[in-house]
């Protein structure tokens, strides 16, 4: 643990670190994780100041191929330190959206990440950046999925095995991220156990930060330990273009039955999807667009810091 002098904290970047950020998987090594921000004491307090409608609440079953096991649930009136007890003794994890950069206590955190990740790569030019934090069990995992956004997991606290697989077929279907971006569908993408002998595959511990390419799907097991990190999820040129070539496939699927198979950025298809793109959404932000329920949202379990998985089901108290 150190005091809170930001300039102490930093990341450190390799060459080969560098030369592959936001295009193969790599980790660094950092710091941050000795900031008391991430204690159990100063993590408790941020749970009860934090907005309560964004910190997410959920658990999940052991088999890593069922993502409808996944589940939300109710804290109650627990304390923070209850509720990080329950993470502790049970498989729960919290989610505590924009914490990093909404929260006055870790924003100075949050902005030196981002400015280590842009002294690694002075081509990455950040659009827009989010990161919250995510408090686990030392059982807990996070099912197979893709994220929208490019992407970068700091690890403060624990030991977790993360694994990413190539954003490609059969991995990757990149209708499946269309309809993501359709809001058709969760970021949760099928999984099959044998892809996992062609992953990416590391152990995170304290102090390692990981990073892989826009769309790579990747899933996660703790292994030990409470888990705490900071994803990042951040828009960018890059990923805003590759973004706009999907929606507008989608655009043409759903609207006009045509299958198209081309995700190309460059070429005159590409700038007419860019412009179908550019047109609905504009029609979107002018007339509105029908709100569609996310699902899972509904509470089944109470957290329960003295019941074996920490939570008490809704069902079995009824
Ligand atoms: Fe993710």
């Amino acid at each position: 643990m150190r005091d809170t002098y930001m300039d102490q904290f930093r990341s450190t970047w390799s060459d080969e670190a560098k030369q592959k950020f936001r295009h193969q998987p790599l980790t660094v090594r950092h710091n941050y994780h000795e900031h008391h921000a991430f204690s159990d004491v100063a993590l408790a307090a941020l749970i009860e100041r934090h907005p309560r409608d964004m910190i997410d609440f959920c658990t999940m079953g052991d088999d890593a191929t069922d993502h409808d096991s996944w589940r939300a649930g109710d804290p109650g009136a627990l304390s923070g330190l209850e509720l990080i007890e329950a993470v502790r003794k049970g498989k729960l994890w919290i989610n505590l959206r924009h914490a990093m950069d909404q929260d006055p206590e870790y924003r100075p955190i949050y902005d030196a990440m981002l400015a280590d990740m842009k002294q690694a790569d002075p081509s990455f030019r950040p659009l827009n950046a989010e990161a919250g934090i995510l408090i686990s069990s030392p059982t807990a995992q996070v099912f197979l999925h893709s994220d929208v956004s490019e992407t970068m997991l700091w690890h403060m606290r624990g030991v977790k095995r993360f694994r990413t697989y190539p954003a490609t077929q059969p991995y990757l279907n990149t209708d499946d991220v269309e309809a993501v971006l359709h809001h058709d569908k969760t970021e949760d993408i099928p999984f099959d156990p044998a892809w996992d002998k062609d992953a990416f595959t590391v152990d995170l511990h304290p102090g390692m930060a990981a990073n892989w390419p826009l769309h790579g799907p990747h899933r996660i097991e703790n292994q030990s330990g409470v888990n705490v990190s900071v994803p990042f999820e951040i828009s960018t040129p890059q990923s805003r273009l590759q973004n706009s070539i999907l929606y507008a496939n989608g655009v043409l699927r759903r609207q006009f039955g045509y299958v198209p198979t081309e995700t190309r950025t460059d070429g005159l298809g590409a700038l007419m999807k860019r412009m179908l793109t550019y047109t609905v959404k504009l029609k979107i932000k002018l007339f509105g667009e029908a709100s569609r329920p996310m699902p899972k949202s509904e509470q089944t379990f109470d957290i329960d810091p003295n019941a074996p998985e920490g939570f008490v089901n809704r069902e079995a108290t009824a």
